[in-house]
């Protein structure tokens, strides 16, 4: 009984203690900002050039040969997930010139809207890009009508890549589920 009795008192003083401890550090935590602002003293030495693409990126759900594969979750909802292989092309056209080609895949990552979590690779096939690739990761709310997609590294001539992807969608089909979006690629890389 003796001990019964220490042992709540040791916890009740233990939990008090704790409780203090937290509202201590809440109330720490309201009075930090939100962001703090570095200035930055040197420009990163191995971005040296400054590349601008432009392409259509085709995804393709329907048909025989879709190049866009839902592999788990719901059909359009939270939690839809699925890879890619999609061609990109100089045109707006599927049949024009293909540049590349975007692999990865796409998760629908919201339950509030319509933003997908990008994890895509654009492997390039065309010209001096040949061979080079970029890597896209970020977010993407299908709905608005410009998104900006960070560019996050890259390879071959897009080794140290940072930048970023401006896109919007130029054709959506309700029925098939099929678009067509521009990109618009600014990158820095070495
Ligand atoms: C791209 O590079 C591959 C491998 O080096 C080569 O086979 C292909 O012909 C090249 N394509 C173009 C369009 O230059
Ligand atoms: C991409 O560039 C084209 C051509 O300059 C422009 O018409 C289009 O609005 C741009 N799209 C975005 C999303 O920046």
């Amino acid at each position: 009984m003796a001990f019964f009795l220490t042992s709540t008192i040791y916890s009740l003083s233990l939990s008090l203690i704790l409780a203090a401890a937290a509202s201590a550090s809440a109330s720490a935590a309201t009075n930090r900002p939100f962001s703090h602002h570095y200035v930055q003293t040197k420009p990163t030495p191995t971005a040296k050039k400054m590349t601008r693409l432009h392409f259509y990126f085709h995804d393709i759900v329907s048909g025989k040969n879709p190049t866009a594969m839902k592999i788990t979750g719901p059909k359009n909802a939270f939690g839809t997930t699925v890879i890619i292989d999609d061609p990109l092309t100089k045109d707006t056209k599927p049949g024009s010139t293909v540049v590349g080609r975007a692999q990865g895949l796409y998760a629908l990552a919201s339950q509030h809207d319509s933003s997908l979590l990008m994890a895509i690779n654009f492997v390039f096939t065309y010209g001096k890009y040949n061979g080079s690739a970029l890597s896209v990761m970020g977010r993407n709310n299908v709905l608005d009508a410009v998104r900006e997609l960070p560019i996050v590294g890259g390879s071959g001539a897009f080794r140290f890549a940072r930048g970023y992807a401006l896109t919007n969608t130029v054709r959506y089909n309700l029925k098939t589920g099929d678009a067509v979006v521009q990109y618009n690629v600014t990158v820095m890389h070495a």
